[in-house]
């Protein structure tokens, strides 16, 4: 109908906020000035709480994988044993860019849909012993998991020495994070997801034991070399041209989420994730990730007797609703909904709604209503809008 009325209803790229879309639009300023200098201190200030840290957070012109290969290649040099916790494609990416750095990758493999059990990585570790990083991911995308980074770290620390480097790419922003409590020593996000920015910024949060390894790390790096970006940042520049738009972009997004409060807007993300997981039980849609290890930012399920991408192909068509198919092995078994950044329950049940009649006319035997009955049940037990 209305080609510009997409909803996008994917797990990033998310929609943005005007605020967000108008912010970018600003001139363009030279990116040495003290107007530069302004922005980005004021950015590391208010982005920290988001990570769960005091610690710098560098924000690096790149998406998401960009901070993943860089955590990669500051970290650890080639030859070197590293432990990749792999539970969907995500944390293969992790392993792939470690395998093309040249490490000896140990790979934990859980299936897809399951979190890592941290008894496993502890096995892992003992049979392992020189272990010299973890690499893991927060919240695995493509299945909707969100693997328990408190006990993971806790289990890896009990262990080992090694680093641990942790992907919040789909997590951060709309996920209780808490890196220094936690004890991880590298988290990375991209902006494009909960934090409600276009994609191209990869935010790198890093503690001590992170830098001191760093430090050491003979490994080339030139254009992701972290000490670059830390030495610019002590002055309040980025070592090379700053990507300016996005950077007034995540300063309008980070207005928002301070404006709602970021315990709010975690809330919203539980409330969201609940609705959305009611509503699916409620139509008999097999959810991929188990309740207690459900993402606060995504949600998989199965439409089974359904061709998954007849289902995505007939509401982006009908509705211009746009949904996620599954990846690698997953592709044409699983729809994933993202419920993340400038996203609410209208949203879902807005989302909810159109599903079930796309099932319906696709053929599938389902109580219409029954899906967004289930999510209001929720809104009106737990709902935060008054
Ligand atoms: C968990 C996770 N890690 C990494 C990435 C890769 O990010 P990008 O596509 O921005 O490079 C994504 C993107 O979907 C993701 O969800």
């Amino acid at each position: 109908m209305f080609p510009e009325q997409t909803i996008l209803r994917i797990p990033g790229p998310t929609p943005i906020p005007p605020s967000v879309q108008s912010a970018m639009q600003r001139p363009m300023i030279g990116h040495r000035g003290t107007e530069i200098n302004e922005l980005l201190q004021s950015i590391q200030k208010r982005i920290k709480p988001l990570f769960g840290t005091k610690e710098d957070v560098l924000l690096i012109a790149g998406t998401g994988t960009a901070a993943l290969e860089a955590a990669v290649e500051n970290t650890v040099s080639a030859g070197e044993e590293v432990l990749v916790l792999v539970s969907g494609a995500f944390g293969d990416r992790f392993a792939k860019i470690c395998d093309a750095f040249g490490m000896n990758v140990r790979r934990l493999e859980v299936p897809w849909g399951d979190a890592v059990r941290p008894g496993d990585v502890t096995e892992q570790l003992k049979k392992y012993p020189h272990i010299k990083a973890v690499f893991m991911t927060h919240c695995e995308t493509s299945t909707s998991v969100l693997n328990p980074i408190e006990k993971l770290t806790k289990a890896i620390r009990a262990e080992s020495d090694a680093l641990i480097i942790v992907d919040g790419v789909s997590s951060i922003g709309g996920t209780p994070t808490y890196m220094d409590e936690w004890g991880v020593d590298i988290y990375v996000a991209g902006s494009q997801k909960a934090l409600m920015a276009p994609a191209g910024l990869a935010c790198v949060a890093i503690g001590p034991r992170g830098w001191k390894r760093i430090e050491v790390n003979k490994a080339p790096r030139f254009y992701f070399d972290f000490l670059a970006y830390r030495k610019s940042l002590e002055r309040n520049f980025t070592p090379f041209t700053t990507a300016i738009s996005l950077l007034y972009g995540l300063d309008a997004s980070l207005k928002v989420i301070e404006k709602e409060g970021v315990d709010v807007v975690f809330e919203r993300h539980h409330l969201m994730r609940d609705m959305t997981r009611a509503a699916l039980e409620a139509l008999d849609l097999p959810l991929l990730a188990e309740e207690e290890f459900g993402a606060l930012t995504v949600t998989a399920f199965k439409p089974y007797d359904i061709d998954a991408e007849k289902l995505r192909t007939y509401l982006r068509e009908t509705f211009s609703l746009q949904l996620a198919g599954g990846q690698q092995h997953l592709d044409g078994r699983v729809v994933r909904i993202g419920h993340m950044g400038y996203c609410t329950p209208a949203d879902i049940l807005q989302t909810i709604s159109l599903l079930e009649i796309g099932l319906e006319a696709l053929g599938k035997n389902i109580k219409r209503g029954n899906g967004v009955a289930a999510a209001q049940d929720v809104y009106l037990r737990k709902g935060i809008e008054k």
